[in-house]
């Protein structure tokens, strides 16, 4: 089969985007698959890039870029695909699109906004080509932190105590003031987080009152909608949940362990100074298998399809909560979702297999 794996876009996980689809093109079974690397620039041009994976890292903290990898910056083009067919064009600027010819699967390594939202998805469906992962409104609740929780809260599932600051609400003396009485309400510390983001950018932890204005401008910089969560006391874990021909099932989980000097599982503790994760998660039975039941239903309850990864906490009292759910989880090299399925059985190459093959089902 013919796979398009497409790649970076313009949310501010680009870069992040970029090393989960080096690690996939290192991984994928080139007697199997015919693979074309599509990147998307920051600006929202689709590029034919070059299949060079050991570009694709972080090196020495600096990101990678697709505008660095794109074979030609005049080769691109606005449009994926064309509306009525499963052919990928790719034009110079003013001249008639070139048809890249037929695509079996669109592997849409995205993460954020314009990509891992539904826009995307939107595109391939209206494009007729099939493409792994969550449909348009599974992944555009996954994306948004606050409609993701009111989903779940809807279906019983637990959920920590938040409040949202809406953009026209933030507009208005009023409105902030109504803001600032609700989170209030809320215990200290809480995070305050752009809805729609990933790889904690945006996130700000806020201990005093006084720094809480300053978090939600930077919060809205990547996101009018900003979320405050009111911070969980307990242990950070994650699940990852893969679709099988008879349902979803859930890996083994990993438990977060917060580089030294970190306040938090920021951006530089994540992909920086690569925190480490535990895989497998050292829980007792009884944790195990709630844990396990309840990824499973955080992927059900959002109509989730193929992959995703569920973050939660195990708070003191023994009670999970969830945190959020990635409808594209991290594939790099340190990310947690490939590694809990390894130590599940199943290998990354193998993994990647897993997901195009249920696809083109
Ligand atoms: N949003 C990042 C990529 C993750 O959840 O792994
Ligand atoms: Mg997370």
């Amino acid at each position: 089969p013919r796979v398009a794996v497409v790649f970076g876009g313009r949310s501010s996980e680009h870069a992040i985007s970029v090393v989960t689809a080096g690690s996939v093109l290192r991984a994928l079974d080139r007697d199997a698959y015919e693979v074309l690397p599509i990147g998307i620039t920051h600006d929202g041009r689709f590029a034919l890039t070059t299949d060079e994976p050991e570009r694709m890292a972080i090196t020495d903290g600096k990101l990678p870029d697709v505008d660095q990898l794109a074979e030609s910056t005049e080769g691109q083009v606005n449009l994926p695909a064309s509306p009525v067919a499963r052919e990928v064009v790719y034009a110079e600027p003013g001249a008639v699109p070139k048809a890249l010819g037929e695509v079996d699967v669109v592997l849409p390594l995205l993460h954020g906004p314009w990509g891992e939202d539904g826009t995307l998805q939107g595109l391939l469906e209206l494009s007729g080509v099939p493409y792994v992962g969550s449909g348009v409104l599974s992944s555009s609740v996954g994306m948004d932190k606050e409609y993701t929780k009111r989903v779940l809260e809807a279906f019983g599932l637990p959920v920590g105590p938040y409040t949202v600051v809406r953009p026209r609400e933030w507009a208005t003396e009023a409105g902030r003031e109504a803001a600032l009485a609700r989170i209030g309400e809320l215990q200290y510390p809480v995070f305050v987080k752009p809805a729609r983001a990933g790889s904690s950018i945006g996130i700000t932890k806020v201990s005093d009152p006084a720094d809480l204005v300053r978090a939600i401008e930077f919060a809205r910089e990547h996101d009018p909608k900003v979320i405050v969560e009111q911070g969980v006391v307990g242990r950070e874990l994650e699940c990852g949940v893969l679709e099988f021909e008879d349902g979803p099932r859930a890996s083994l989980p990993a438990e977060v362990l917060v580089a030294e000097g970190f306040d938090f599982y920021d951006f530089e503790a994540k992909y920086i100074d690569s925190s480490d994760v535990q895989i497998p998660a050292n829980l007792n039975e009884d944790e195990l298998g709630r844990l396990q039941e309840l990824a499973v239903q955080v992927f059900e309850a959002l109509s989730c399809e193929g992959l995703a990864r569920v973050d939660v906490f195990l708070q003191e009292n023994g009670e999970f909560v969830v945190n959020e759910i990635n409808t594209m989880p991290g594939f790099t090299p340190i990310s947690a979702f490939p590694k809990m399925w390894e130590a599940s059985g199943i290998a990354y190459p193998q993994l990647v297999d897993h997901l195009l093959q249920a696809a083109l089902r």
